[in-house]
């Protein structure tokens, strides 16, 4: 995979370079909640400008569906444009600009006319930002012809948004094979450290998987159960895998449709599962009234309680477990994080993983709720590589080949 650096960086003094972040940030009331995403393309963007590239950016920001809905029945590809005020990145404008720390100009169309002679009077140094590329249906369908229209108004394409890049979308894949491409700095680096701790590991390798569901991870636990030295699972899914060995959960929630699956994991990787031995439960879980949280045996679950969280008997086996590793990954937490009263657990594996990176293992997080456990946990910052990618990382842990790095070759 070839990719950015100061050497490449040198010869695009007025080339037009076309970057694909993901800029696909969290708002609340209009405001930008989170910034590590546009903060993680900074590096890229800043390399280009500083040589003089005139940059483009492209970047998508939630799921319009319009634009998709009448590209089922496609006219021309590269005209069926769809704006939905909803999605737009012109309100967040402002923000992004200040966020990055240089002036950004926008562009409604980059295959128009318009956006082209605007694309055309660039300066040396300059950056625009177009408007969310998902309001054209052509890009989720991959469209040979929109990232040939795209391609027009670049020299070259570099993809800055490893979290994009299980998206086999017009901007992410096939426009890697019109343009020469490259990968960004932030997505080099987080390829590399996927490299280091999953398929080169140093061993012993631990993953923690947490999270409600089974049925989201099936194919990640298959795989994991395969290459991992241990597995810890924790999260409302453990309750799932307890009913697969016959063991009550009292009222917590089950998929039952899933028991079976959770079976044949536990039987291809019994020595390396483990799973949580006592449990934090509820009668009534509440975020307003007090509750009377109970912490019980495993196997000790009352029928008229629910699981939230591990409890301290778990953190102290987990803890003991990742002491002894050289590499950890961690996916979901293992309990209810949002909520005061079950925090405890996932606290306990931040903080685990932040010791052990300390003491040398090379550590890794990756997904939403799992960035937003450490974050409220205080060690965001302690370890090795926290990944903002979700879906992304996870296809990396089931072992799939991602199609945004496959196509830079
Ligand atoms: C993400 O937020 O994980 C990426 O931006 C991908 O978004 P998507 O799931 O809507 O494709």
């Amino acid at each position: 995979m070839k990719f950015l650096n100061d050497e490449l960086a040198k010869t695009l003094t007025g080339k037009r370079v076309l970057v694909r972040v993901d800029w696909n940030v969290p708002c609340q009331d209009g405001k930008i909640t989170d910034t590590t995403r546009l903060v993680n393309t900074r590096d890229t963007l800043e390399l280009l400008r500083t040589h003089g590239a005139k940059v483009i950016i492209l970047a998508h920001y939630g799921r319009p569906t319009l634009a998709k809905k009448e590209f089922k029945e496609p006219k021309a590809t590269t005209d069926l444009r769809i704006a939905e005020d909803a999605f737009s990145f012109k309100p967040l404008l402002d923000e992004i600009q200040s966020i990055l720390g240089f002036d950004l100009g926008f562009c409604e169309d980059p295959i128009s006319a318009e956006g082209f002679d605007q694309i055309y009077e660039m300066q040396n140094g300059d950056a625009v930002l177009c408007e969310n590329i998902r309001f054209f249906g052509a890009e989720e369908a991959n469209d040979t012809m929109f990232a040939i229209a795209l391609s027009a108004c670049a020299d070259i394409y570099i993809n800055e948004a490893f979290s994009c890049s299980h998206r086999a979308h017009a901007s992410v894949e096939a426009i890697a094979h019109h343009l020469p491409s490259y990968a960004g700095i932030g997505l080099a680096r987080e390829v590399s450290y996927l490299n280091d701790a999953f398929i080169n590991p140093k061993r012993p390798l631990w993953v923690v998987v947490g999270g409600s569901k089974v049925s989201t991870k099936i194919d990640l636990l298959l795989n994991l159960s395969q290459k991992v030295d241990g597995l810890i699972i924790g999260g409302a899914m453990a309750n799932t895998f307890f009913k697969a060995k016959g063991i009550s959960v009292g009222n917590s929630l089950v998929e039952d449709d899933y028991v079976e699956t959770a079976r044949a994991i536990l039987k291809a990787a019994t020595a390396k599962i483990v799973l949580p031995c006592d449990r934090l439960a509820v009668k009534e879980l509440s975020f307003t009234e007090k509750m009377d949280v109970i912490s019980v045996d495993f196997d000790k679950v009352p029928e008229t309680h629910s699981v939230f969280d591990i409890g301290e008997k778990s953190c102290a086996l987990f803890i003991e477990k990742l002491q002894g590793a050289s590499t950890i990954i961690w996916n979901g937490p293992v309990g209810m994080f949002e909520h005061d009263s079950f925090t405890g657990g996932s606290f306990a594996i931040a903080h685990a993983l932040a010791e052990a990176t300390q003491k040398g293992a090379l550590t890794l997080a990756g997904g939403g709720d799992t960035l937003a456990t450490l974050a409220k946990a205080g060690v965001m910052d302690q370890l090795s590589y926290c990944s903002t990618a979700g879906g992304a990382f996870l296809e990396c842990l089931e072992g799939k080949v991602l199609p945004g790095i496959a196509a830079l070759g």
